[in-house]
């Protein structure tokens, strides 16, 4: 595997490596790999015939009092994990080599950012956007593959993609999740002992939101409160937000019917986690991929 550190090299090897008419697939990551990235990597292997990974902890998606500073970095493991997992090259640039200028462009979807996380994590999807549409005008994927998990991060870079007419389609990862249901994610390395079983709390909420729509509850309200009381009732009670929408647009949906993305935030301790359900809710409650 060939490793880059600054864009004008990867270009050059892109320029070298990749055949006319040969697709090029991209996963973006901040690094800290686990099973969530190699089941997007894996993805992605089966999309192109070189692939390509990112791995960059992006300053401008963090708040001021988020964990930037504190966010793993374990960069040899993730260079021989990626190694291990078949990929083409790594390109792992530096801060000032993706922000050499002072940021004065940025990306703003409007449309998908007023709800969930975008609510409580101000310029993050921004952040997000920006630092993602560097990345493909460096790498130039034709596929790029991301995790469901991050729901809302998936459809606005979808239609960041479809809106900026960029020649990449966007693919999605189903969530992978621990034997007890959580969902595997880098921050989950912050929880203690103690707060790791009362964790497998988000999941659980999310079944017990599911089985309610399944049983023929289409009332929104009566949903998210039987969630809320599903995650106190594991001992979260920090809530940030439980929510009901259309999948595709993350418009408001009452009663509930079609493809709808249940969603949860909460903090465990320090620890701030988010977890999903896509359901398709009509005479029967089944469950998707967000798409
Ligand atoms: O999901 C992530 O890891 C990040 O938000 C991404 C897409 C790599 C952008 O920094």
């Amino acid at each position: 595997m060939k490793s880059f550190a600054t864009a004008a090299e990867f270009k050059r090897y892109r320029v070298d490596e990749k055949q006319p008419g040969s697709t090029l697939a991209f996963v973006p990551t901040m690094g800290a790999l686990h099973t969530g990235h190699k089941s997007c990597i894996d993805i992605a292997r089966g999309e192109g015939d070189l692939l390509v990974v990112s791995l960059f902890v992006n300053p401008t998606q963090f708040g001021p009092s988020e964990d930037f500073d504190a966010y793993p970095r374990p960069l040899e493991r993730d260079i021989a994990l990626l190694t291990q997992w078949g990929c083409d090259a790594v390109f792992a640039p530096s801060v000032t080599e993706m922000y050499e200028r002072a940021q004065s462009v940025w990306v703003d979807v409007e449309a998908l950012t007023g709800c969930l996380c975008g609510l409580n994590r101000p310029g993050h999807f921004r952040g997000v956007a920006t630092v993602v549409t560097k990345l493909f005008n460096i790498v130039e994927p034709d596929v790029a593959v991301f995790g469901q998990k991050d729901a809302q991060q998936a459809l606005i870079i979808r239609e960041l993609a479809r809106q900026l007419n960029m020649p990449v389609s966007i693919k999605l990862s189903p969530i992978v999740r621990e034997a007890d249901g959580l969902a595997i994610s880098s921050r989950n390395q912050y929880l203690s002992g103690a707060e790791r079983p009362a964790a497998a709390g988000l999941y659980r909420s999310l079944e017990c939101g599911r089985d309610l729509l399944k049983s023929g509850e289409r009332s929104r309200q009566a949903v998210v409160h039987s969630v809320r009381r599903s995650l106190t009732g594991s001992g979260i009670q920090d809530v940030e937000y439980v929510e009901l929408l259309h999948a595709d647009d993350l418009s408001a949906v009452d009663p509930v019917a079609g493809r709808v993305l249940l969603a949860v935030a909460a903090r465990i301790g320090a620890t701030r986690l988010i977890d999903n359900m896509v359901l398709e809710v009509g005479a029967e409650v089944r469950e998707r991929l967000l798409f």
